[in-house]
């Protein structure tokens, strides 16, 4: 029975749909949490659209039996010219496409063959998507969001909302309970910078105007990581529930079957070369950078990068997209042969599980900052804008597992002196020893999370006996 559980064979009884939003930092935490779902023995369907198809074939190779499935619906993505559309535009044509396409997409399901065997009772969709709520309460089955931001950053954008943290900041500080007195640039940039952002604010706005309709909330965090926190949302009677660290179970010491990588990649990642490169570095020499799969840096600040990762006395190995490579200076990439490497997409989990790396240079998204907290690895924070710079504050200050890089205030860049020496804080024998060992304390939390039992276990658990009992 324990290896039915497992592998998902025979024992599901319900179908699932957990509808992602197609940005890869988002796609991540959902698809793993649909992984979670098929080995406890639940049929389950990641719903994408057609905008991430090339990287889906990887996925179905996976082998959690055949209880996990994969489809695409349309986002009316192929009737508007994509580039001169806003963003406004944009969320309002994917809402009211994907609308229609989930609808149908739902109707499909219950008509299939083994429908009856695998009733659909249950609708996971990403927060930012709350119309889909609607979706599935008119098929006659419920739903519930999952955020992919921290439980923190859920709570401010709520306090906004709710008036609760009025804008623009009064005085220099915001003050919420739970959550550490937050400077302007430890905010979520849609909060701070509202004149800049005003469609993502409102976007952020709107995954809390069905929030009391439902009887779960998914947040891929875990307790003890956001403990406060969600203390407070339980007294405010927030149905929540953490489910992560939403990270492949093979980085957790975790022997779920081919659960190596996430699945669902929109980019290439060089692997050999990486890791052909890392296994000749001795153990902890190296910094890890990347800014993720959305950050757009300057030329200034990308050249002030390029000196300050070559001018420590560190290797380091940078991920720098397709799309940003053209700002680096001229023959950086020859410059630094031997001593760095730059590729345009890794394998982030395995590099940040290498003996090699010693510390993450990172723009702290939520990704990212889970990955680095549950593998150990100290990190040096520089973020970019959204929910960064909330995360950056917890990495520093709650946490303690790495320190920030200073930005000049007018410009907004932060210079190479101040970088190599960030670096050199957290890579130091001694200096950086305490974040070393804060580190190893959140990856075994981490894993006791996610473990048989773990809180985040008995979450799923719970989840999944619920939907089973569903009667439709
Ligand atoms: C976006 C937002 O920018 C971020 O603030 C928010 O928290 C989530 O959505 P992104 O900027 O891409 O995400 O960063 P992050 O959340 O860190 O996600 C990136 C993902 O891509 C991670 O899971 C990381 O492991 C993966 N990655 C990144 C790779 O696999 N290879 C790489 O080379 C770089």
């Amino acid at each position: 029975l324990d290896l039915e559980k497992q592998m998902g064979t025979g024992a599901a009884q319900s179908h699932i749909l957990v509808f992602t939003f197609p940005v890869q930092g988002h796609m991540n935490p959902m698809v793993q949490f649909a992984k979670r779902l098929a080995s406890k023995g639940q049929r389950v369907t990641i719903v994408t659209t057609i905008s991430t198809s090339k990287s889906v074939q990887k996925l179905n190779s996976t082998s959690f039996g055949s209880n996990l499935r994969m489809e695409l619906i349309s986002d009316g993505s192929k009737q508007v010219d994509q580039d001169s559309e806003t963003i406004e535009e944009f969320i309002e044509r994917f809402r009211i496409a994907t609308s229609k396409s989930l609808t149908k997409l739902m109707t499909k399901v219950r008509n299939s063959s083994d429908a009856s065997q695998y009733p659909l009772k249950f609708l996971v969709y990403h927060s930012a998507m709350p119309w889909a709520l609607d979706v599935a309460r008119r098929q006659g089955i419920d739903g519930a969001p999952f955020f992919t931001t921290s439980c923190a950053v859920a709570t401010i954008f709520h306090h906004v909302y709710a008036g609760t943290l009025k804008l623009p900041l009064e005085g220099s500080r915001a003050i919420m309970p739970s959550i550490p007195p937050l400077a302007l640039n430890d905010l979520p940039s849609f909060v701070s910078h509202v004149e800049s952002y005003p469609a993502y604010l409102k976007l952020a706005m709107k995954q809390y105007s069905n929030l009391k309709e439902v009887n779960w909330i998914f947040c891929n965090s875990f307790d003890k990581l956001e403990e406060e926190v969600l203390n407070w949302m339980e007294s405010q009677d927030w149905p929540v529930k953490m489910i992560g660290p939403t990270i492949p179970s093979i980085f957790l010491d975790q022997k779920l079957e081919d659960d190596k990588d996430y699945g669902l990649s929109l980019f290439k990642p060089s692997v050999e070369t990486c890791m052909k490169w890392l296994d000749s570095k001795q153990p902890g020499s190296v910094v890890y950078a990347s800014f993720g799969s959305l950050a757009d840096l300057t030329i200034e600040q990308t050249e002030e990068l390029a000196r300050g990762l070559n001018n420590s006395s560190y290797n380091f190995l940078w991920v720098v997209r397709e799309s940003e490579k053209e700002k680096l200076p001229k023959n950086f990439v020859e410059e630094i042969s031997g001593k760095g490497l730059v590729v345009s997409w890794c394998p982030q989990l395995q590099v940040l599980a290498h003996k090699a790396v010693g510390c993450f240079l990172t723009h702290c998204g939520w990704n990212s900052t889970l990955e680095a907290l549950s593998l150990g690895v100290p990190m040096v924070v520089l973020p970019h804008w959204a929910d960064q710079p909330t995360n950056a504050k917890f990495v520093t200050d709650v946490w303690k597992v790495g320190v920030r890089v200073k930005v000049n205030k007018k410009s907004g860049v932060a210079k190479k002196e101040e970088i190599a020496m960030r670096i050199k804080e957290v890579m130091d024998k001694e200096k950086g020893m305490k974040f070393r060992k804060a580190s190893l304390i959140w990856k075994e939390l981490a894993k006791e999370a996610v473990d048989e039992g773990g809180s985040s276990d008995k979450n799923i658990e719970e989840f999944v006996a619920t939907v089973r009992s569903i009667n439709l």
